[in-house]
């Protein structure tokens, strides 16, 4: 799997107004991260908060200060699953280590960001889904394309009896096209407000409204035993994370589709692999498993 970081570059030009906060470029490891940093705004926070949420295995310290003002740099401490909340009215600008370089990045109010591991191991400042102390951030916001959401469910080989969950749903958009297509019911969770607003306009746009149930709650927390078909698109380690509740509530011959990261520990239970090309050389990896 190569350079998947220019595909949501151009995902979220589409569907999301973006100001990048970092340069950083692809690079070729596996299963690279293609949630780019950015900034968009959050509807989670009040319109000055930022937090910073250490989503790594390690205690960090960071520098802040005014972006483009003289004032000096003042340090912040965070542990493993800390967040750390601020006020600011403008840009500011974050330092932290990288592996042995110094590296600076923006920051926007009114956002939530998280420190993660890249693809090549190294500490990096990404854009958060929300900033909730009672909940992990499995992944930010990155909508699936429409043509990879077709394969996914065609994929999926849904039959009218079918029940398809889709854990962190966006804007709804997969249980949406599975009721309007197939006729199936469907279940989407998100932990952001904004998102469940969105998902149920436009089931009501689609006429689906009646299919389909979106709920506001971490994904961790809801029951989804009911699932025939459950799909992903949630950062490689939110995946591992889910690997338990997926193989305790779930029975067993369920199809569980991901969107461009495997399910560590699920090798055995890949049934299929395909790759969609959507605005070429964007290639977007879908996996099959069966619980
Ligand atoms: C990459 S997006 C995928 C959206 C949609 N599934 C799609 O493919 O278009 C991940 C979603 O997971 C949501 N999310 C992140 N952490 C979550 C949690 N703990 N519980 C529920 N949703 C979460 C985010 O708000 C975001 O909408």
């Amino acid at each position: 799997m190569k350079r998947k970081i220019e595909i949501s570059v151009l995902v979220l030009l589409v569907g999301l107004s973006i100001v990048a906060i970092i340069l950083t470029t692809g690079k070729d490891n596996q299963q690279p991260l293609d949630f780019e940093p950015t900034i968009t705004s959050s509807p989670t926070l009040s319109s000055r908060e930022i937090t910073i949420r250490n989503m790594t295995k390690e205690a960090i310290t960071f520098y802040l200060k005014t972006y483009n003002s003289a004032e000096n740099p003042h340090p912040v401490a965070i542990s493993p699953q800390e967040i750390y909340r601020f006020s600011a009215s403008s840009l500011t600008q974050i330092s932290f280590k990288q592996g042995n370089e110094s590296v600076s990045r923006l920051l926007s109010p009114g956002n939530p960001y998280a420190f993660r591991y890249d693809e090549n191991n190294l500490v990096e400042i990404w854009q958060a889904s929300h900033s909730r102390e009672d909940a992990i951030d499995l992944a930010p916001y990155v909508p699936t394309p429409l043509a990879v959401v077709d394969k996914m469910l065609e994929l999926a080989e849904l039959s009218s009896d079918d029940v398809i969950y889709d854990l962190g749903c966006g804007d709804g958009r997969i249980v949406i096209s599975a009721a309007s297509k197939y006729g199936v019911r469907g279940v989407g969770i998100d932990i952001v407000p904004e998102r469940i607003k969105e998902s149920k306009e436009n089931a009501k746009k689609a006429g689906v409204e009646n299919k389909v149930e979106f709920i506001l709650d971490d994904v961790l927390k809801v029951d989804i035993s009911e699932a025939t078909v459950v799909t992903l698109y949630l950062l490689p380690e939110s995946n591992a994370l889910l690997r338990p509740k997926l193989e305790k509530e779930l029975r067993p011959g369920t199809y569980v589709i991901s969107h461009n990261y495997t399910i560590p520990g699920w090798e055995n239970k890949l049934i299929k692999e395909e790759t969609v090309v959507t605005n070429a050389p964007n290639e977007h990896n879908i996996y099959v498993y069966r619980r």
